[in-house]
């Protein structure tokens, strides 16, 4: 009964997406109408959307169906993990990396805080894995990696949230902080970790800290960084909320002249839609977007499948348009074979690209938690044109 309910539901869900991306009454005057993802047709007033994305507005990713064991997904062990970054490794091209959260003692997503730890994990398959589990780069408690190539520093680097915490084997929650900002769950405060090969990771500490006063981001966490210039100055996206995040969850950035700081904030949300897990990342054209995971009443904390949108913006400083019409992805997941899934779950998107110059997305990571389970893993969805790349690399 509980399985007919969730189908059908899911059916009206597809329905309602499909009569909206055959919205043939879209009309568009400039690229901005097709979110920075295309070109706007002077003649047609159509947009022509860039490879990867779809939708009369170009605002949706092209998803394609999923692979089942797939991504680093551990559940069969009891093992949770959580969001992840593919790094396409330098000298070997068939071997992949994954930077993910994964969490021990067998403790599910809801201990993500203290249970969580940074894992490397590797692949020879491709992509979308599946991965196998490597090292531990990060104990205990280490949470929401993101790795980035800086050319000016010639260096990988891996930016996370957390403080070294000892932790029991029975799974408990207990307070605790890691800085400024958050005296509950220690999730503010974010850190740096460089490395020359992706193995040996050099710490830098805390480089950014949250406050203990009444701003509306004294809690920061959810690093996404971004190489800006040739000398090294470094963009930082975060996501934050009042002090304990008592507050509304709102999205910023911050530059600085190194990786290393200091790093100096904009005054206020680049926009006032709640949303969490923010991505960013700069176009072939300049542009710039973010993937984020959305608080609205229909996505959030599996209170329905409005989980994945979208923000642009023609300068980094703005103005940033966040996209409340187009989904970018959903909670529901397509995979090989007709099976369709609604995750309850589905957060902390990153997107890995081709590596030419039309910089394609080609995979969608993001955390999943399917409806009735305590567990999480990491999930990689192939985008429009991930097969032709991987056929080019001999996989
Ligand atoms: C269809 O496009 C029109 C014109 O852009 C817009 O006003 C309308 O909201 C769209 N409808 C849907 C269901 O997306
Ligand atoms: C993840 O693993 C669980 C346990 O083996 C399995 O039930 C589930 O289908 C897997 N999910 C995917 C996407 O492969
Ligand atoms: C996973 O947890 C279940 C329920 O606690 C337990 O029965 C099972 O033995 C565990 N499996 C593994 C591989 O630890
Ligand atoms: C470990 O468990 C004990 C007893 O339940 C509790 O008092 C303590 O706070 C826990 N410590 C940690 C680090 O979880
Ligand atoms: C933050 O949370 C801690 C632990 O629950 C509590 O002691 C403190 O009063 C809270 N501070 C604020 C400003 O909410």
């Amino acid at each position: 009964m509980k399985i007919l309910l969730l189908l059908s539901s899911t059916f009206t869900f597809l329905h309602t997406i499909s009569s909206s991306s055959s919205n043939t009454t879209f009309i568009c005057k400039t690229d901005h109408d097709c979110r920075l993802n295309g070109l706007c047709s002077l003649t047609t007033s159509t947009c022509i959307c860039d490879p990867g994305w779809t939708s009369p507005t170009c605002g949706a990713l092209d998803l394609l169906p999923a692979t089942l064991g797939t991504g680093y997904n551990k559940t069969s062990f009891n093992a949770s993990s959580w969001g992840s970054k593919i790094i396409h490794d330098p000298s070997n091209s068939l071997l992949f990396h994954l930077f993910l959260a994964g969490f021990t003692h067998q403790c599910g997503l809801d201990y993500w805080s203290p249970y969580s730890r940074i894992v490397h994990a590797t692949s020879l398959e491709g992509p979308a894995g599946p991965y196998e589990f490597h090292s531990e780069v990060v104990g205990t408690f280490a949470h929401n990696p993101t790795v980035i190539w800086s050319p000016a520093d010639e260096k990988w680097l891996l930016y996370y949230i957390g403080c070294p915490q000892s932790v029991n084997a029975t799974c408990t929650s207990p307070s605790f902080s890691c800085g400024p900002g958050n005296f509950i769950n220690g999730e503010s405060g974010i850190s740096v970790l460089s490395s020359e090969d992706l193995y040996s990771w050099t710490p830098h500490g805390q480089v950014m800290s949250g406050m203990n006063d009444g701003a509306w981001d004294a809690d920061i966490t959810n690093p996404s960084p971004h190489p800006l210039g040739r000398k090294g100055e470094m963009l930082l996206v975060y996501r934050g909320c009042p002090f304990n995040c008592s507050g509304n969850e709102l999205i910023s950035l911050s530059t600085a002249p190194s990786f290393l700081g200091p790093y100096t904030k904009l005054s206020s949300p680049i926009f006032p839609e709640s949303n969490e897990d923010p991505f960013v990342w700069q176009d072939k054209r300049g542009n710039w977007h973010m993937l984020l995971h959305s608080l609205e009443p229909d996505g959030g904390f599996g209170s329905g499948p409005m989980v994945g949108r979208h923000a642009f913006a023609e300068k980094l400083e703005g103005e940033w348009t966040f996209d409340a019409e187009t989904l970018a992805f959903s909670a529901v997941v397509e995979f090989q074979g007709g099976e369709v899934r609604e995750f309850y779950r589905r957060e902390r998107p990153q997107l890995f690209f081709s590596e030419d110059a039309e910089m394609k997305p080609l995979f969608l990571m993001t955390g999943v938690q399917e409806v009735g389970s305590e567990m999480s893993y990491s999930l990689i969805q192939p985008i429009e044109g991930a097969r032709e790349w991987e056929q080019a690399l001999g996989i």
